[in-house]
């Protein structure tokens, strides 16, 4: 098989594989822009970015600060293509939003929310804009808002499954049933209904499929059943270039199958993760103290949390895990070594060819 280029509206990206954000701080630029050196799209996470113990606006001006540091750091380590991503739940996404816009960003990525006022935010048109949804409900929501309010289409749509890592667009029900709510299941019904928006403006909006994606062969798979390309990000923690500390990492080499588990998240979704120190204490003390004056998630419900998920998120990544949360996607067990970045790519695109 010859290996596909992917075209997002402005951008054409030499294969087609797009590395997913990864909250808080394990995809940052140096991942990212591994992963856009090798041709694919690097996404780097605006997620966590400031300290947890600052006020509203120390917190704003860091992670502000520390989004243009980013991306800057992205630039002068490729001239590949970097996206950066947002979650709707974030109080400061606008604020990031507008910071990356100005810093040249070129591709959002927009999950845990309706992203319905983002072309509103994003005015420069030459600036991709690609919703994650995780059904064709969503993705008709978006699709029929953008395009009464402001005659404007998605430049491409990711469609997230049930086997991907962190927080998830299922209900605990629907993930009980994860043949029901397949990618296979869930992909022709998005095709279905971009289709309409593409034949009314008049451009292709590819969709790129996440969860669960682990090898050259499943991306083939995506590949011949309507995606325009996938994205993955388990499979890019365990990598010399990733952001997280190497603690983070060895959580992903030592995980078992059966130690892979959904728990509920403070901001009201389901999430996965690995089962460790930390879950255990949680079950156990019932609740951790909670700092919060700045509540960097809207949608975080701190009165009746049991941890502060940003600080939990950010302990795992300085390496604390078993003070942390480590999200990881359903295939984490599967790794069993750190290798760089270009070996992963490599071995991909060689069994892409070979499917
Ligand atoms: C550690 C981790 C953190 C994640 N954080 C985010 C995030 O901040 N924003 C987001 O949109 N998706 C996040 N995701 C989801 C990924 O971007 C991706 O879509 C999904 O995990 C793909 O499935 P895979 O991990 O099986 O490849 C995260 C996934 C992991 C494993």
């Amino acid at each position: 098989m010859k290996i596909p280029k992917l075209q997002i509206g402005t951008i054409t990206a030499d294969i087609p594989i797009v590395q997913g954000a990864m909250g808080v701080r394990v995809s940052l630029s140096s991942l990212a822009s591994a992963v856009a050196e090798e041709g694919g799209i690097g996404t780097i996470s605006s997620i966590g970015l400031g300290d947890i113990e600052a006020s509203k606006r120390e917190y704003e001006k860091m992670s502000r600060e520390a989004l243009e540091r980013e991306i800057h750091k992205a630039k002068t380590m490729t001239n590949g293509h970097i996206a950066v991503n947002f979650m709707g739940a974030l109080s400061n996404a606008d604020d990031l939003i507008t910071t990356a816009v100005r810093e040249g960003i070129k591709i959002i990525v927009y999950g845990a929310g309706l992203p319905i006022k983002l072309p509103d935010l994003v005015k420069d048109s030459s600036v991709n804009l690609l919703p994650i949804v995780s059904s064709a409900r969503v993705a008709e929501l978006i699709l029929r808002a953008w395009d009464r309010r402001y005659k404007r289409t998605a430049d491409a749509i990711v469609l997230e499954g049930p086997l991907a890592g962190g927080h998830l667009g299922f209900s605990e029900e629907q993930l009980n049933q994860p043949e029901k709510y397949s990618l296979d299941n869930l992909l022709p019904e998005v095709l279905e209904t971009v289709k309409a928006y593409e034949d009314r403006y008049g451009k292709k909006i590819p969709v790129i499929t996440a969860g669960g994606i682990f090898n050259g062969k499943d991306i083939a798979r995506m590949l011949s059943l309507g995606a325009s390309g996938v994205q993955m990000a388990t499979r890019f923690v365990c990598t010399e270039e990733c952001d997280a500390s190497q603690e983070f990492k060895q959580s992903y080499l030592d995980v078992k199958e059966e130690d892979i588990v959904i728990i509920k998240s403070p901001v009201g979704m389901p999430g996965r993760a690995i089962q460790n120190k930390f879950l255990l204490d949680l079950e156990i003390k019932g609740k951790f103290k909670i700092k919060c004056p700045y509540r960097c998630l809207s949608a975080c419900k701190v009165d009746e949390a049991r941890y502060c998920i940003a600080l939990a998120l950010l302990n795992s990544y300085y390496g604390n895990v078993d003070q942390g949360l480590i999200f990881c996607g359903q295939n984490a067990y599967r790794i069993d070594k750190i290798v760089t970045v270009k070996e992963i790519i490599s071995e991909l695109l060689a069994e892409l060819e070979a499917a």
